[in-house]
Order: structure tokens, then sequence, then C-alpha cells
């Protein structure tokens, strides 16, 4: 069966953007293939997050994964810095990383622009650990985002080298994994392209009914159509694409003939929007509340996790080490 993982960002509340266009796939995946789910807590390092703020946002994550439906008794849901044979991995990948190709890559162009105080060997390496996170279990398929498509390049690089440079075909070259028609966008309520977190425009899956009213009451509109059947500008398409995710196709129909008949009340479109966000929100949220409330389950989760992400880590590691040449005296 083919392995699929993906890493999460620690520092990262889920938006509705997230939920439709990954996590409600890794939902229905978890079936499928070998999955793992990993919360990638090491990575924050490189921006030095402060200790007491650590376990707080590992956990907020774990819960929102669970909340949305990822089953740890199916998929291999674990904390990245509780698994060390990674580190161990990232040590020996740094060895067949080379400087230019790490000063080249855009992520790292990117921070370093932003961060100029703090430039620091991680975030040079970090697709280096990204990489160690990928081939430690030997993944096939990772679903990534345009952003991540380079980091998983230089993974199958790294893997690849690895494997010349000792004449096994040991590591397999991991791809992106498509989720061609079920990938779903969600575009922000702001008028512009894509719900995001840096575009602030997100619908957390942690915010309150009211939370979700007031922030889809304030979307962009316009003063509304003119004449009959007139395009949408974006703005008004985009609360329209939302609605096609959310809301029943009745609903959906039912608003865009008002809107080609110049009936449209804009006040009515968002109201019943939030109503249906929320519809889909409350259980999710019923059970974020129950997780995080729920601390020896948790506790549970987690070393469930580890052992068996433990156990697929050290033994590719143990492969690795012999391979190399690393032996028992
Ligand atoms: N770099 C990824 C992001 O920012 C997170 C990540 C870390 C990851 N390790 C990974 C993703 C391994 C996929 C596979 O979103």
């Amino acid at each position: 069966m083919e392995i699929v993982l993906s890493g999460i960002r620690s520092t990262g509340n889920l938006h509705l953007g997230n939920y439709y266009g990954a996590v409600r796939n890794f939902v229905k995946m978890q079936h499928d293939y070998k999955c793992f789910f990993f919360i990638a807590d090491l990575h924050s390092l490189t921006t030095h997050p402060k200790p007491d703020d650590w376990m707080a946002s590992v956990k907020q994550v774990l819960c929102e994964y669970l909340a949305a439906g990822i089953d740890p008794e199916i998929a291999t849901v674990y904390i990245q810095s509780d698994i060390p044979e990674i580190p161990e991995l990232y040590l020996i990948l740094n060895m067949l990383a080379y400087k230019g190709e790490l000063e080249r890559t855009t992520t790292f162009k990117d921070k370093a622009r932003q961060q100029t105080d703090n430039i620091n060997a991680g975030l040079l390496t970090y697709p280096v650990l990204m990489a160690a996170d990928i081939i430690i279990h030997k993944a096939n398929k990772v679903p990534v985002g345009k952003d991540q498509e380079q980091h998983l390049e230089m993974a199958r690089n790294f893997a690849g080298r690895f494997n010349n440079l000792y004449g096994v075909d040991f590591f397999p070259l991991p791809d992106a994994f498509n989720f061609g028609k079920n990938l779903i966008k969600i575009p922000g309520l702001d008028g512009s392209g894509k719900m995001g977190k840096s575009e602030g425009n997100g619908i957390y899956l942690s915010d309150d009914s009211k939370t979700v009213e007031k922030k889809v009451m304030r979307a962009v509109t316009d003063s509304g159509p003119t004449h009959k059947n007139q395009k949408m500008p974006e703005a008004i398409k985009n609360l329209f694409t939302i609605m096609e995710v959310v809301s029943t196709p009745d609903t959906h129909s039912y608003f865009h003939e008002k809107y080609n008949n110049c009936e449209i009340r804009y006040g009515d479109l968002k109201k019943q929007l939030a109503q249906d966000i929320n519809k889909i929100l409350d259980p999710i949220r019923l059970r974020l509340q129950d997780f995080s409330s729920n601390q020896d389950y948790l506790r549970k989760v987690v070393k469930i996790g580890r052992d068996k992400a433990r156990e697929s880590a050290s033994k590719t590691l143990s492969e690795v080490r012999k391979i190399i040449g690393i032996k028992e005296f």
C-alpha cells in the first residue's frame, strides 16, 4: 500500500480553506492509504517560540485535526519532536545538501528578507528537515500546496542522492499527492483570491458562531447588479463559491437566480451563508471542546502515534546506518 505523509505547521489554527482544501481529503484518504500525519513542531524553532506557548499550539493543532475527523486508530498521528530518529536522519541528509541549492530556495530567500536579524542555519536547512520527515517513513506521496512544491522536489533530490552515493535503491522518491477534482479552493471574504492565515480573511474552525456571523456579514460586496444576468465581480463570486461548498444546491441556485434577476439582497445571502457555515462547524466545534478538555485521551492519542511512528522510523534509520557503514562493534 502506498504511504502518504503530511506535515502540519504547529503554528496555525485551521481555517475553512484548510478544511476543504486538505483536511477533509485526509479524512477520506486515511482509509485508502497508509497515512502519517504529524505536527511539525521542530520546524517552528526557526522563529524561537516561547516555551510557554509550545505545548499550547501543538495541542490546538492536534485537537483540530482530531475534531475534523482524523482517526488516530487508523492513521498514524504524531508529534515530530517525539521522534528522535528524524533529527538524526536530518543530520545525515545535511551532508548531502549543498549550500548553494539551500540558498536558492525561494522560501529561504523570502524568510531571509523578512527576518534579517535571525537568518539562522535552521532556516537554511528547513528543506532538509522536511526531507527527513518524509523519507523517514519512506513515504511515496505528499499532499502539498504550491508553496511547498520546491521543498518536495528537494526531498526527492536528497533521497536520490543518498541512493546514488551508496549504490542502493533504498528510498522511494516522494511525489506530490494530487487531490485532482477533490481539491476545493475556498476564497477569502475580502474579495481577494484565497482564504489564508496571512491574508487575515479566514473563518477558523475554532471561531464561535457569533464570530462567524460577524465575519460573513462584514464580507465585501457591491451595490448590486444593475441588469439581468450580469457578470459577477470577484467579491460576489467568492460568496457564491463558498455557498456552493457549504450550502445545499437549492439554496445556491435560489440566490443565484435572485442575483440574475437583480433581486438579490446581500444581507439575506450572508445570513444564509453564515448559518450554513455554522451548521458545518457546529459538530466540529463540539468535538474540539471535547478533545481540548480531555487530557487523558490526548495523552493516549499522542502515545499511540509516537509508538507507531517510532517503529517505522527506527526501522528506516537502522537500515540507513547499516548502508552508511555504521555498524555495531
Ligand atoms: N513545510 C510544511 C509547511 O510549511 C510543513 C511540513 C514540515 C511538511 N515537514 C513536512 C509538509 C513534511 C509535508 C511533509 O506547510
